[in-house]
Parts: structure tokens; C-alpha cells; sequence
């Protein structure tokens, strides 16, 4: 039964000619698998008409050739060959009653083309601005280039609603859309009536709304999206100009969907911005305008998006990430089931999908992207197979997310944990600074397996090959994890290196549990990612004096990924650690760290009192290879599988680990497969000549 505290949730709102059935709204999110992959990404986003959303968009949608973000794989809407694939996507996102959306993109200097080998057009002449840094400039539009821009996005409107959508977003947020590009001082610098007061700048917006609205508007909603901030002070669409954007063209769109700041902000990570971020920037708008608001802010509390309704600050609650980590989030709250909602965490791993040109994950939610590839479905296991029950040994994230399916499956399952708490790395990491979210991977885990009766947990249990071989479970799970390594293996280093014995070595596994180094210490980061830079913010905050080295050309290089590293290079560099980039180290000395440069192998020492590894990890599989060794052993003793999953098999970030705990209870008793692809994927169609 629905809290009555959340029934303004579950009221009807209309953008322009459309209804909503609800304020569920999510916002354009990307998934790495756009026009390559557009069967997942369809029926990724019919999960969510299940999961009960008011409103669905897609990505950024490309509408013409002569503006594309090549290598990023978003959609396109170039020609009517793409047609179908949009009107796949957007039969499902209606399957059960939701509104479709399509965000249509003119990147301008953001698109540099390197597909489509276009000369890229801007509103101003300048250099392509990406994460990249293409070598590349922009031309800038003249007045026939406008002509045919205006006439490309009614294009692009007649095509989306040929496909079935019936909401448009004209995107000009995160400095990536080029109504932005018109709107702010920093990329519009033209002399003519599209350049100058605010009035001229918005004329452009105002002429394609009005052309789509000739073209579509009788039975779409036209949407507009802009940022809050472009936080690049005046010079940029501040918030002051924003607001009086949006005083002086009231009804320009149906909706105003209002973004934060740059990406980075916008889908700030839990470690930088806490939920409902964006308020302070948002408060107030909604007297400017009579048409509704959408915002975001990584909403998973009804009662946080229940008081930006109540006060008027929104009328829809914008979702990307929580809608990734939980498709069934509306769902769950219409039907009183608030302590199911699967929590995202902020971890931006959702994010890499894209960065990376692979296929998106996410953390919390291992099916996201394996609907139609795998089969897979958010809230619903397959059928129990012919065997009865599963001891698990390990409970960090992937043997608290195998425990947990594998009882929605059916099975009996053991849970076996050496220490006296569920969760593993998490709930260590979690008690690190920023990451405090983090420790949803193992809370939503622990109560739904508390919920279920054909769990049994047992702490304190360190178990070894013969008591496994006693206990007589018919299959094995190890997930027993790994730890961090004190020899500096990783990818300098892939034999120990030099170590004096008179240096006081630290891995972040002694950190977490309480052994702390003090004075000057140096942390080596051959790991990349978060760590390094978290301990250091952590020996820093404890008042250590701390020197971190890593042969990357960047701190915390992999978090370019996740949208992270500006700010932690940001806020390290604030705090006063001494960041050092493109160096290694060839040895730990008695009292300093030899340090190499990875270009001229020039060398360096650091004096220090203590040194960090932050290097690579070793898989605790001990367990597993005894249980190997004595396969033998298996019949006698009823085992029909002993396999290894997560870290133990193979370290690497928690989202890898709940999608192995989530595989391995998917995949027991099921069919050898043999040689064959484990997922479905689509090809390019061949031409015919
Ligand atoms: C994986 C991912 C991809 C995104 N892609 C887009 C996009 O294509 N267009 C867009 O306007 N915003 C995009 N965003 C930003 C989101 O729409 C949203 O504004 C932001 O994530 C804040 O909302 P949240 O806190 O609910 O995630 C993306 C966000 C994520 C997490
Ligand atoms: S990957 Fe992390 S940030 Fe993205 S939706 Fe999942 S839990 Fe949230």
C-alpha cells in the first residue's frame, strides 16, 4: 500500500499536448550501446515503462551528420533508415504507459566529426571542445547555415514522431547542445541579431520551438533543456542570466528541463555532491514560468522528491542514475515497498559505458544493459534449476548478490562469512572519505537476503577445504576477495620491487583496518583509480604530510571515466598533498622512495617516514584451488560444482563483483553452452553492394 505522503507523486501532469501519468521522469541518460546496439538499449528502456516511469527519453539523439561525437556512441537520427531503431525503442518505453521521449542533439563545437569527416559548424568560429581536445576548429554558421539548422531540427521532429515519440528535448545543457552554444557569451561572440543581448541570443531557440511547434506540436511536447550554471562565472550562462532566460520567454517549451551545471556536475559522484545538489539553483524558477519544471539531483528518497513537489522548487523528479541502479523505483513506491528500492550509490561506473565506448553496468544493478542481451530482468530470476541448495563463502559484493539471487531463484543457500559483518570491501570502503553511499551495495543485499527464509548466514566462519567437503552443499561459491598487494606489483612493477626492509609498508588493507602510517608518507598509485586518492585525502585529514606519485599523467587517472578527476585533483591539490604525476618508483629505501620519470627515466627521492601501495590486489582462492586439488573428493561428498567468482577470481571494481555474484546465481543449472556466444548481439546490416 502507497504511503499518502507520496500520492503527489503519482499525479497526472501534461507537457504541452501529452500527459503523464505520473512525475517519474527520466532524463536523458546514455549506455555506451546507442546506435550499436539498439535492441539492448530498447528493451533496457522498456524495463523502465515496467518499472512504472511517467516519462522515458532516450541519450542524446545526433540529428544530422554534420555534427556527430564520434567516438562516443550515442543515437542518430540522420536519415530515415534510422527510423526503425528509434521506433523499437520507443514501442517499448509506451509498452506500459509511459511517455516516450527523444533528445535530439546539434553538438556544434562539441562534434568533431571524425566520422562523418564534416568541416564541424558552431555558432563561433573556435577550437572543437570535447574531453579529448581534437585538434580540430569549427567554422562558424552563417546565415544560409542557420537556415538549414532550423530546417534539420524539423526534420529531426517530423522523423521522431514518425517513430513514435511523444516528447521532444532540445538539448542545451552540460555545454554539450548547441542552444547552449547560442545562449552564452563564451560560445556565442557573433555580431549579428543571433549574438549580443540575451534577446538576440535566445532568438535561435525561439525559431526552431516555433518551427517544431508548426511541424509537431499538436500532438508532441516540445521540452528544452539548459543548464542552471555554465560555472564559468559571467562570462558564461550563469544562473542569473538562466533565470531571466527563462523570465523572458515563460511558455517558450511545454516543460523546462533544467540540468545543473557541466556533466560533471550534473551527475556529480556521491563522493563530491550529496542528493538534491542541485536545490540552491533551482529554487525560485518555478515562479518565472507557468510551464512545469523537471530536475535532478540522484533522487532515491520519496520523501527528499516528495518536498521538492510540496514546495514548488519541481514538478517532475528527474532520475538517470537512480533509474539505472533501480528501473522499478516508481514501482516500489506506489506499492509501499520503499526498503526494496535498489539505492544508487554515485559511483558513476553507469558513466564508463560510455567513456569507454563499451556497453554501460552499473553497480547496483547488474542487468542494466543485459535485458536483451542475456535475458536478464531487474526484479525477476529465472526458475530454480534440478539442484537444491549453494553454500556461498564470502559475503562482500559478490557473494552477498549471488546469496541474494540465488535465493530468488529458489535455492537454499549458506552464507559463510569469516568476519562478524555482511558486505566485505564494502564495509571497509565505506568508511572511507566520500564513500560513505558506497555501503548501499551491501545494505540493500543484507536486508533482502534478511527478508528471505531459505538464507542461512554465518559469521565467524573462515572455512577451509575439509570442512566444505563435510558440510555436503551440492555446489560452491567462492567469493572470498582479494587483498591489496605490499610488493608493488601492478604494471610498473610486475616482479616485487626493491624494498628495504627499514620502511614501513602499508597497503590500503592495513589502512582500513585501522593501521595507520603518521608523519611524511609517500603513497605510490600504480592502481589508478579511486584508492590512491581517497587515502590520500584520508592520511592528509589525519595530518600527515602526504606525497602521492603515480606514473600516470593524471591522478586518479581512471576516474576521467567517471567524471571524478578533476575534483579530486581539485580538492587534493586544495588540501595541500604534494601530487606528483608521470613518475614511478624503482625502489623503497630505508628512509625515501627512488622515484623514476616514465619519459627520461630521470631520477628523484622522496624522503618520507612511511609508504603507501597502492598497487595491485591477490585473490584469496586458497579455499578454491584446495577444493580443486580434491576433486576427486567431490562425489562422495554430494558436490556437483565448486567455481570462484568476484574478486577472488579476479580483482577489479565492485560493479564487476555483483555482476559475477549475479551471473553465477543466473547460471546454475543451466545449459553447457559449449563454445557459444554467452550473450546476444546485433551486427550491421551488409549492403548489397
Ligand atoms: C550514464 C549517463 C549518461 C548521460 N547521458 C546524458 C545524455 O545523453 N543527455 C543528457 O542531457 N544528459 C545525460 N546525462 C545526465 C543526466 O540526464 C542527468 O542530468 C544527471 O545524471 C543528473 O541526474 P541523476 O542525478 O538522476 O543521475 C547522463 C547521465 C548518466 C549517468
Ligand atoms: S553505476 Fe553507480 S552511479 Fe551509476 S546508477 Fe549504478 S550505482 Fe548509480
Amino acid at each position: 500500500m502507497r504511503d499518502p505522503r507520496y500520492d503527489i507523486l503519482f499525479e497526472q501532469v501534461n507537457i504541452g499536448p501529452v500527459t503523464s501519468k505520473n512525475r517519474f521522469y527520466q532524463v536523458p541518460h546514455c549506455n555506451g550501446g546507442g546506435y550499436r546496439d539498439p535492441s539492448a538499449a530498447a528493451a533496457m528502456r522498456g524495463i523502465k515503462s515496467q518499472g512504472g516511469w511517467g516519462v522515458i527519453f532516450t541519450e542524446q539523439c545526433e540529428i544530422h551528420h554534420t555534427s556527430e561525437i564520434t567516438p562516443f556512441i550515442e543515437l542518430r537520427l540522420w536519415e530515415d533508415k534510422d527510423i526503425p531503431q528509434l521506433r523499437k525503442m520507443s514501442d517499448k518505453m509506451k509498452e506500459h504507459g509511459s511517455l516516450a521521449g527523444i533528445q535530439l542533439a546539434y553538438s556544434g563545437i562539441n562534434g568533431p566529426n571524425l566520422y562523418s569527416k564534416e568541416v564541424p559548424i558552431a555558432v563561433s568560429a573556435m577550437p572543437i571542445r570535447t574531453f579529448t581536445n581534437d585538434p580540430v576548429q569549427a567554422r562558424s554558421l552563417d546565415k544560409s547555415d542557420i537556415r538549414d539548422l532550423r530546417r534539420w531540427f524539423v526534420n529531426a521532429a517530423k522523423r521522431s514522431k514518425e517513430a513514435g515519440f511523444d516528447l521532444i528535448c532540445l538539448y542545451g545543457a552540460h555545454g554539450f547542445g548547441i542552444f547552449q552554444h547560442f545562449l552564452s557569451r563564451a560560445t556565442n561572440q557573433r555580431s549579428d541579431e543571433y549574438g549580443g543581448s540575451l534577446e538576440n541570443r535566445a532568438r535561435f531557440v525561439n525559431e526552431v520551438i516555433a518551427d517544431m511547434r508548426d511541424a509537431v506540436g499538436d500532438t508532441m511536447g516540445i521540452t528544452l533543456r539548459v543548464s542552471l550554471d555554465e560555472t564559468i562565472g559571467d562570462l558564461g550562462f550563469s544562473n542569473a542570466e538562466v533565470r531571466d532566460f527563462i523570465e523572458m520567454n515563460r511558455d517558450l517549451p511545454d516543460l523546462w528541463d533544467l540540468a545543473q551545471g557541466t556533466w560533471e556536475d550534473c551527475s556529480g559522484p556521491s563522493r563530491f555532491k550529496e542528493e538534491g545538489a542541485q536545490e540552491q539553483l533551482v529554487r525560485g524558477i518555478h515562479e518565472l514560468t507557468g510551464k512545469p519544471i523537471v530536475g535532478v539531483g540522484r533522487f532515491t528518497s520519496p520523501d527528499v522528491m516528495a518536498r521538492m513537489i510540496r514546495t514548488g522548487t519541481l514538478d517532475f523528479i528527474g532520475c538517470a542514475r537512480p533509474s539505472i541502479a533501480d528501473p522499478f523505483l516508481p514501482k516500489k513506491i506506489e506499492e509501499g515497498r520503499i526498503e526494496d528500492i535498489r539505492e544508487c550509490i554515485g559511483c558513476n561506473i553507469c558513466i564508463t559505458g560510455d567513456m569507454t565506448m563499451s556497453i554501460s553496468r552499473c553497480t547496483q544493478n547488474p542487468t542494466f544493459m543485459e535485458e536483451w542481451r542475456k535475458g536478464w530482468h531487474p526484479e525477476q530470476m529465472n526458475a530454480k534449476g534440478e539442484s537444491s541448495n549453494v553454500l556461498v563463502v564470502g559475503s562482500g559484493p559478490a557473494g552477498l548478490e549471488a546469496a541474494r539471487a540465488l535465493s530468488e531463484r529458489g535455492y537454499d543457500v549458506a552464507l559463510a562469512e569469516a568476519r562478524t559483518v555482511l558486505g566485505g570491501r564494502v564495509t571497509r570502503e565505506r568508511l572511507l572519505p566520500g564513500l560513505a553511499e558506497w555501503g548501499r551495495v551491501a545494505d540493500y543485499r543484507t536486508y533482502q537476503i534478511s527478508q528471505k527464509a531459505n538464507v542461512e548466514t554465518y559469521f565467524n566462519s573462515a572455512l577451509d577445504a575439509n570442512i566444505i567437503l563435510e558440510f555436503g552443499f551440492e555446489h560452491i561459491c567462492i567469493a572470498t576477495g582479494a587483498k591489496w598487494r605490499a610488493d608493488g606489483v601492478s604494471r610498473q612493477h610486475v616482479v616485487p620491487m626493491p624494498i628495504d626492509g627499514a620502511m614501513p609498508i602499508y597497503t590500503p588493507d592495513d589502512i582500513m583496518e585501522g593501521r595507520k602510517p603518521s608523519g611524511n608518507v609517500v603513497i605510490y598509485d600504480d592502481d589508478h583509480y579511486y584508492m590512491g586518492g581517497v587515502l590520500a585525502e584520508l592520511l592528509a585529514n589525519e595530518g600527515c604530510t602526504v606525497t602521492i606519485i603515480t606514473p600516470a599523467a593524471y591522478l586518479s587517472e581512471w576516474t576521467v571515466n567517471t567524471l571524478e578527476q578533476h575534483a579530486i585533483h581539485k580538492k587534493l591539490a586544495q588540501m595541500g598533498v604534494n601530487i606528483v604525476l608521470n613518475r614511478g618508483a624503482t625502489q623503497i629505501a630505508k628512509s625515501h622512495v627512488v622515484s623514476n620519470c616514465v619519459y627520461t627515466g630521470m631520477m628523484q627521492e622522496f624522503g618520507c617516514d612511511a609508504v603507501v601501495m597502492v598497487a595491485s590486489k591477490a585473490e584469496n582462492n586458497t579455499v578454491y584451488h584446495d577444493l580443486k586439488a580434491r576433486e576427486d573428493e567431490w562425489a562422495d561428498a554430494g558436490i556437483k560444482s565448486v567455481k570462484i567468482i568476484g574478486d577472488a577470481n579476479a580483482p577489479s571494481p565492485i560493479a564487476w563483483a555483483t555482476y559475477a555474484g549475479h551471473r553465477y546465481a543466473r547460471e546454475l543449472d543451466g545449459d553447457d553452452i559449449g563454445d557459444a556466444l554467452p550473450f546476444r548481439r546485433e551486427i550491421t546490416e551488409l549492403a548489397m553492394d
